[in-house]
């Protein structure tokens, strides 16, 4: 068996102010069930990746809240911002995370055997992905001098997914970024995402990507549909264990909340 270096992908966590529900759910209760699960099963993790939507409004108390429930994760944590979030209350609360030369939430992770590049496409206002020329070109320095493979992380799908009314809200100018990926894709292992909440996965000008449902509440797949009303659904809230070993890049799904006990297969 090679040797795996274990990573978490959480995403779109959608905290509320005062810890209170969302489309009658409690995000906070259901991300500390994420954390006591990983916690018991994957604390020999090396890290989690939070892709987006921390908070639901944005609110400082909501990101006090994530704070405290990340706090008690045994590993270090990676977020990044999504179109729900705010980046000054996000900075407030987590003033250690990076940010680049314009203050966005961009930054780079140096992990064993790859580099992680944490992007920022967050436009206060509006929830479609903005990731401008300023934004490009740290992306396109970032690549250029990173001498492994390079795990992509940021909330917004720059393609289309084939449900309409996510698609009006995903990244809308895609020129800045495909320009500044341009020539380098093979040196893209893996792009994470969040935004979507429902499991996806693909390949992109050869370069594979994924994302998986939110801790909360999930978008039903509604395809062939023209409304820009967005379906929810409520399935069951998952994690990823990501393993990075050697040439590979692979992820496990694990639906933390779950009844089903184990059993062992035979005859
Ligand atoms: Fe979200």
């Amino acid at each position: 068996m090679p040797r795996f270096d274990k990573y978490i992908h959480l995403t779109d966590t959608h905290l509320v102010k005062d810890a209170g529900t969302l489309y009658g759910l409690n995000p906070k209760q259901r991300l500390l069930q994420a954390v006591e699960h990983i916690n018991r099963h994957h604390a020999d993790a090396r890290g989690a990746f939070i892709t987006g939507d921390l908070t639901h409004n944005g609110h400082d108390n909501a990101y006090a809240h994530l704070r405290e429930c990340l706090d008690t994760l045994q590993m270090p944590v990676y977020p990044i911002l999504g179109n729900h979030d705010s980046r000054a209350n996000f900075q407030q609360n987590f003033p250690l995370i990076q940010r680049d030369a314009h203050g966005f939430v961009q930054y780079v992770v140096e992990l064993e055997q790859h580099t992680a590049i944490f992007l920022d496409t967050n436009e206060p206002g509006v929830h479609w992905g903005v990731f401008c020329q300023q934004r490009a070109q740290w992306l396109r320095a970032a690549l250029e001098k990173a001498s492994k493979p390079v795990l992509l992380f940021m909330h917004h799908p720059f393609f289309p997914i084939g449900i309409t009314s996510m698609d009006h809200i995903s990244l809308r100018d895609t020129r800045p970024f495909e320009a500044a990926i341009a020539g380098l894709e093979s040196r893209i292992a893996h792009c994470f995402f969040g935004h979507i909440h429902r499991p996806i996965f693909g390949t992109f000008r050869g370069m594979p990507y994924s994302t998986l449902r939110s801790t909360n509440h999930h978008v039903a797949l509604v395809l062939q549909d023209q409304s820009l009303d967005i379906v929810g659904k409520n399935e069951n809230p998952q994690y990823g264990v990501l393993l990075l070993g050697g040439t590979q890049v692979l992820l496990h799904l694990e639906d933390y909340i779950d009844s089903g006990e184990h059993f062992i297969l035979g005859g």
